[in-house]
């Protein structure tokens, strides 16, 4: 992967998002559609994959067939709307092993504050695929992201559902080895920081919080 940002156009992400973003889309059809995209982004996040050749027999013969080389990928939610897009990608790929970082913003500083970090060994040996489904202004990513490089993780990918054009600028000056892929690129954020036209707060759509 070395475009920048990946912006999914297929049609039925792009439907799929846009029941997403109506209001009066309810918490249960939120989550199932958000279950749905993010299986279908989960496709492009993994595209070119190292693969490697496993011999099998099929009923009619022996095969070296296609498998994905190397250590099992990580998945990394952001919490709390990461769970999200998680659920998804982990429905496809059932063997991923599984990290979570939170992050909350100090209300004076507005800079990012870890309260939680727990990820997979050996991140160094593995894709990481870290998952957030709002790319807003990017502080929360850029955090989580240079925690992931802490710990050693130095093939990084970053999928999310709706990016603004101020999230992929500051992730692409902080990390630009870090691919996006996103099913939308919208027009900006708001003075509090929500994507417009966006879909309001994401996790308090998916858990029904307000
Ligand atoms: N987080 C959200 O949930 N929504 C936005 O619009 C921005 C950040």
């Amino acid at each position: 992967m070395n475009d920048h940002v990946t912006h999914v156009t297929h049609p039925l992400v792009q439907h799929k998002l846009t029941l997403m973003r109506q209001r009066e889309t309810s918490t249960a059809l939120f989550r199932q559609l958000l279950r749905e995209i993010s299986q279908l982004l989960a496709y492009e996040v993994t595209r070119g994959l190292p693969m490697t050749t496993r011999r099998i027999d099929t009923p009619l013969e022996p095969m070296d067939a296609p498998v994905i080389d190397g250590k099992k990928l990580a998945l990394v939610s952001i919490l709390r709307a990461g769970n999200g897009l998680l659920d998804g990608v982990l429905e496809l790929i059932p063997s991923a092993r599984v990290g979570f970082v939170g992050l909350y913003r100090d209300e004076e500083t507005l800079q990012p504050v870890q309260y939680y970090f727990k990820v997979p060994t050996e991140l160094e040996d593995r894709l990481v695929i870290a998952v957030d489904p709002m790319l807003a202004t990017g502080n929360s990513s850029v955090a989580a992201i240079d925690l992931l490089k802490q710990a050693g993780a130095t093939n990084i990918r970053f999928l999310c559902l709706l990016a603004a054009p101020e999230g992929i600028a500051r992730m692409r000056a902080a990390h630009p080895d870090v691919p996006i892929v996103t099913a939308a690129i919208d027009s900006h954020l708001n003075d509090r920081g929500y994507i417009v036209p966006g879909l309001g707060d994401a996790g308090d759509r998916m858990f029904g919080t307000k």
